[in-house]
């Protein structure tokens, strides 16, 4: 394992094959974010995009927790000409690959709403999840409120934005935030495998098909039917449909590991 601490061990970068783990470490206070730690994530995020290497992102906190948000102690500090926040967000949306969130103890401000741009989310049974922005004074962020609504509906969205209450993680799977609910202590080994497993996937077939889920455009429906069969056509051109059928007829597992994009 290639483990480099970015930014006095507050980001945790490590590198497993081809996953790139990424772990908020600042349990002082409950994984706060601090304007640093969004730097350093905004650029790990960058470079794993442009490292042909790194096929996956595994995100997580350290000591059982999530995140508790921003530090709100930076709130009150002088803002830099462009908000960390702002650089983060900006480097998470655009990411082109898949990230796998693994969510524990808490998910609250930002800790919450990074996941509406996170793809596989495995959140312990008794995770607490709140977006507390409005009680804060302020509004949610993150594409939040274009996002919620269309994930659960606007009244759902509205309850949760307006009141800023906790939910549990059995709240965020009925409303379609998360992926899946599990005990505490299966939580890691459950985003570790499906990191492996995406890991394993053709990252060009994964990377085009997360941009389809991801497109917010609002293309008609028979746009999008046009749009997905052109890249599946293209697609059938490419290495990785010929090593999958290479494989089906070799009758084993395909491998995807030397297929440069
Ligand atoms: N920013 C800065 N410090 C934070 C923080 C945050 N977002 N969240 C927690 N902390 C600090 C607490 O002040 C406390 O510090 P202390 O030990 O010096 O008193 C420490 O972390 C532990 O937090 P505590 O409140 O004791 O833990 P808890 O489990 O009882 O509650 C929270 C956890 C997250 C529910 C609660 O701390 C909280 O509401 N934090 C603010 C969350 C927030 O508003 N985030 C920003 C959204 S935009």
């Amino acid at each position: 394992m290639n483990k480099k601490a970015l930014n006095e061990g507050r980001i945790v970068d490590d590198r497993m094959g081809a996953i790139q783990r990424l772990t908020m470490d600042n349990t002082d206070k409950k994984n706060a974010i601090t304007r640093e730690m969004y730097l350093a994530m905004a650029c790990a995020l960058n470079n794993a995009a442009s490292d042909p290497q790194v096929r996956t992102i595994w995100l997580r906190g350290a000591g059982g927790v999530f995140s508790s948000g921003n530090d709100l102690a930076d709130f009150t500090k002088p803002e830099i000409e462009e908000p960390a926040p702002i650089q983060f967000v900006r480097a998470l949306v655009n990411f082109p690959k898949p990230i796998v969130a693994q969510v524990e103890g808490l998910a609250v401000g930002i800790g919450a709403t990074m996941l509406l741009h996170c793809d596989l989310i495995y959140a312990a049974e008794d995770t607490r999840f709140r977006m507390p922005f409005v009680n804060l004074g302020v509004v949610p962020e993150a594409g939040s409120s274009y996002l919620l609504p269309r994930v659960m509906g606007s009244a759902k969205a509205a309850e949760l934005i307006l009141l800023g209450r906790t939910f549990s993680a059995l709240e965020a799977d009925t409303l379609g935030m998360v992926s899946r609910v599990l005990p505490p202590a299966e939580v890691a080994s459950a985003a570790e495998s499906a990191a492996i497993a995406l890991s394993k996937q053709p990252l060009g077939a994964v990377m085009k098909s997360r941009a389809l889920l991801r497109d917010v455009s609002g293309e008609t429906l028979d746009a999008r039917i046009e749009r997905e069969f052109e890249i599946f056509y293209e697609s059938l051109q490419g290495p990785e449909f010929a090593e999958a059928a290479r494989a089906f007829a070799e009758k084993r597992e395909p491998d995807y590991s030397k297929i440069t994009l």
